[in-house]
């Protein structure tokens, strides 16, 4: 009986580990993650490990060029050039539940609102007027969802939990940067914009005149908008 009861224990605590959003803690020292082509399994907190007898300083060790925003993601629809090092560029990060960005922004340069599925973020600003800002879920008492936002200058930081909407907005008259740090080796980007009205292919007309409560034509010419809008 006993027994039977510590097996189920077992099993629930094995069930709530798989059925966390976050990143695991480590179980090892470390697990320099492989190529996901070379991986035929996936390890249950992040990719297959390197053989650790092969593993050297290399691993652990990123030439990230984030001393200058020269070969990021240029984003010019938004006005801003991102680079982030997550367990894709950077092996090392593998199980360790971490990952890193800078974001160059130009004035009136905007990160539209989206969240990070799997991992908190904290920003520190190092130049520039930040406008930042993050919505809290759905309230059950039917209060409006909150909004809590601030102007960042250059030594502030903030920080957005995990899975909540955010922005980042240069309300300066000069460029931003901003370095970016994330509770997951795989944070991930979701895109309220185009999760709506980007999908291929297209979430149907009815639900999103339904959902926004908005014309046919409107949803038609928000469709239409350039892919990404971020
Ligand atoms: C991003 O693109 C803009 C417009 O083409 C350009 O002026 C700017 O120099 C680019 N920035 C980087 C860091 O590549």
């Amino acid at each position: 009986m006993v027994s039977l009861q510590m097996a189920s224990i077992v099993l629930l605590a094995l069930l709530a580990s798989f059925a966390r959003a976050i990143d695991n803690n480590p179980l090892q020292d470390f697990c320099v993650a492989v190529p996901d082509l070379q991986a035929a399994v996936f390890a249950v907190n992040g990719k297959a490990c390197k053989n650790p007898n092969l593993v050297n300083a290399d691993d652990f060790y990123k030439a990230a060029g984030f001393n200058t925003p020269v070969g990021g993601v240029n984003l010019t629809s938004v006005g801003l050039v991102t680079k982030l090092l997550d367990v894709n560029q950077f092996p090392g990060l593998n199980t360790m539940g971490l990952s890193i960005g800078r974001i160059d922004f130009e004035p009136n340069g905007l990160i539209p609102l989206h969240t990070h599925p799997r991992g908190s973020e904290v920003v520190y600003v190092l130049e520039g007027t930040v406008y930042v800002g993050f919505v809290s879920s759905n309230p059950l008492n039917g209060q409006k969802n909150k909004l809590f936002s601030k102007i960042l200058n250059p030594g502030d930081a903030f920080v957005f939990p995990v899975g909540l909407v955010h922005f980042l907005y240069n309300v300066g008259r000069t460029n931003a940067l901003v370095f970016a740090a994330f509770s997951s080796q795989n944070p991930g980007f979701v895109s309220l914009a185009n999760s709506a009205f980007g999908s291929d292919p297209p979430i149907s007309q009815d639900v999103l005149t339904k959902a926004f409560r908005l014309d046919k034509q409107v949803i038609d010419y928000l469709q239409s908008q350039i892919w990404p809008f971020i």
